[in-house]
């Protein structure tokens, strides 16, 4: 089984959509024998949440409800996931600067990256952080996120050699 983790800060806005999105991806190719996803965030604010009523709503809006509660990432999540997806740029340093600490060895090749590596319009290298935006922020990362998840799954389905359903 291939374990996937989607990480961002409060683990109610951007880590969850990611989750949801990729989830029905993967549910859509038949690849729920193959691969599992979870997410999780850097901070434990919202520790037990549901995700932020507007990830809700555009979740909804593409036909995925998020059910996910929010939990902080924990030293345990480098060893159990193979594939470690930071949002932005200082989750990653965060997740690097942790993950060494908590197991005293460095990521394996390719173990923790930046989400938006796999979209191949970015801009930058980072899922916009919504939580004091509007509705058309959370818009625009349900873009960003169906569009790496998509580039992420091919990644997947041809590195592992998976048989996908068409
Ligand atoms: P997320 O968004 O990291 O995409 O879940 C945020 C959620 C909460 C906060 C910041 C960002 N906060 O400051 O509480």
């Amino acid at each position: 089984m291939i374990q996937v983790l989607f990480v961002c800060l409060g683990n109610i806005c951007r880590s969850p959509l990611a989750e949801g999105v990729f989830r029905k991806l993967v549910n859509e190719k038949g690849l729920t024998e193959q691969i599992t996803c979870d997410s999780a965030g850097t901070h434990g604010y919202h520790t037990g949440s549901l995700p932020d009523h507007r990830a809700r709503r555009v979740a909804i809006d593409y036909g995925i409800t998020l059910t996910h509660h929010a939990r902080k990432l924990d030293s345990n999540d480098y060893v159990n996931f193979d594939y470690i997806a930071a949002m932005d740029e200082s989750i990653l340093a965060f997740i690097q600067t942790q993950y060494y600490r908590s197991t005293g060895f460095e990521p394996k090749d390719g173990q923790v990256f930046l989400f938006r590596e796999f979209d191949e319009n970015h801009e930058d290298l980072n899922v916009p952080d919504p939580y004091y935006e509007d509705i058309a922020a959370f818009e625009q990362v349900y873009e960003i996120v169906q569009n790496c998840s998509q580039n992420f799954l091919a990644y997947l389905i041809e590195k592992h050699n998976l048989k996908i359903k068409n």
